[in-house]
């Protein structure tokens, strides 16, 4: 066992290079920004009093990181909860670590994950951090969040989401996936959607307040709002998109989905979806988490949400892999990607770095206008 400082939380753990489900509890640091991301949310939101569930706790590092370093005021109490033994003793011992006593503030549990959930009266914050698809629990979470509770969901199952296992995606998730150069847009999407429609069934619209995808990993936070309405609303953005993989064409699917075929090349399109055709994020939000952050403890995080805050304000769906356009429309050359933004802003569009892909520019300009605007610059 190593002892491990993330954040304020001082806690011993085993540490793995290769994460599993096979070995015993362990702390994994990859996830360190996926937790100091939910920090800072946290303390961004005007939520107070909190009622916190952690149904998958293992170490206790989340939860041990939010009784330390959330704002005054913010947790009513936190429930760890892991249906492993061997975490439930870490997770009591690394809490006597950080001198944390369980009594109001804090319970342990030892029960299978939806057990726990369904047992409880409730919770405003519900984080689901598994090993893979977060499906097995979203049923009981979704049902016991409150009221403008925040739903947290982790999804590692990249391989299904992102269409590697198309029919995998199928299956669990109700959705066709892609494979190219923005599979990951799609497949956090397809998961966003995912979540939704479980949602729905509760009369709860679950809206995306904060997403992203990085490394091996999606995450979503959404905040949960009831009313039939509200659901009616939220479910006419869940459509499909339709994709073009001679030019690069992408639209969603509105009216165009029954044509069939590139209204550029005229070749044959394909699809993914349903998906969340909505926003990612919520602005205000970002603003907010933006001016929270410390700048010089947490590069790596400040360098992610520069860049999600300028793609958050552009309402489209995939993105543009500038390598690609170019390849597949036999373009001259890659143009600079500010250069390319510039000439993309000049021509009245908006356009910013995507946080998902390297060198790939989310915008709403259309392919054609976009083929135009790369040739001007080879010129
Ligand atoms: C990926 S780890 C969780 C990481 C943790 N949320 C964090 O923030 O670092 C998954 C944990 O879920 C636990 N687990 C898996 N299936 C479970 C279930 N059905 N009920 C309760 N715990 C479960 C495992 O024992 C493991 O400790």
């Amino acid at each position: 066992m190593k002892t491990i400082q993330e954040g304020r939380a001082g806690i011993k753990a085993y540490t793995a290079e290769t994460v599993s489900k096979e070995l015993p509890v362990f702390y994994n640091p990859v996830m360190k920004l996926n937790r100091d991301i939910s920090v800072l949310l946290l303390n961004s939101i005007e939520k107070k009093n909190m009622q916190i569930a952690l149904p998958l706790a293992a170490t206790g590092i989340r939860g041990i990181r939010f009784l330390l370093e959330l704002k005054k005021g913010k947790i009513k109490y936190i429930s760890f909860n892991d249906n492993s033994n061997d975490a439930v003793k870490l997770i009591k011992s690394n809490l006597k670590l950080n001198k944390i006593k369980p009594g109001k503030k804090v319970n342990i549990s030892n029960l299978d994950a939806n057990l726990f959930i369904l047992n409880s009266k409730g919770f405003d914050y519900i984080d689901i951090d598994p090993f893979g698809s977060p499906n097995f629990l979203l049923d009981s979470a979704i049902k016991r969040l409150a009221r403008e509770g925040i739903l947290a969901v982790t999804a590692t199952d990249t391989g299904a989401l992102c269409g590697s296992y198309k029919n995998a995606c199928l299956r669990k998730y109700s959705g066709k996936p892609l494979r190219n150069e923005f599979c990951h847009e799609t497949g956090l999407r397809i998961l966003v959607s995912k979540v939704q429609s479980v949602g729905a069934q509760y009369d709860k619209a679950l809206t995306p307040i904060f997403s992203y995808s990085k490394e091996h990993y999606f995450r979503v936070f959404f905040i949960c709002v009831k009313g039939k309405k509200k659901v009616d609303k939220l479910m006419k953005n869940i459509d499909y998109i339709v994709y073009c993989s001679s030019c690069l064409f992408r639209e969603t699917a509105k009216g165009i989905f029954n044509s069939n075929k590139c209204p550029v090349c005229g070749l044959r399109l394909d699809y993914a979806g349903p998906l969340w055709l909505g926003r990612l994020w919520d602005k205000k939000l970002i603003t907010k988490m933006c001016k929270n952050i410390n700048v010089l403890e947490n590069k790596k995080l400040v360098k992610l949400l520069e860049i999600i805050k300028k793609e958050s304000k552009i309402n489209s769906v995939g993105f543009y892999d500038v390598a690609q356009v170019v390849k597949h429309n036999k373009l001259k050359n890659v143009p600079k990607k500010d250069l390319l933004i510039k000439g993309i802003k000049k021509s009245g569009f908006k356009a910013a770095e995507t946080h998902i892909r390297p060198n790939s520019i989310r915008s709403d300009i259309t392919i054609k206008e976009l083929i135009k605007i790369i040739k001007k610059i080879n010129q």
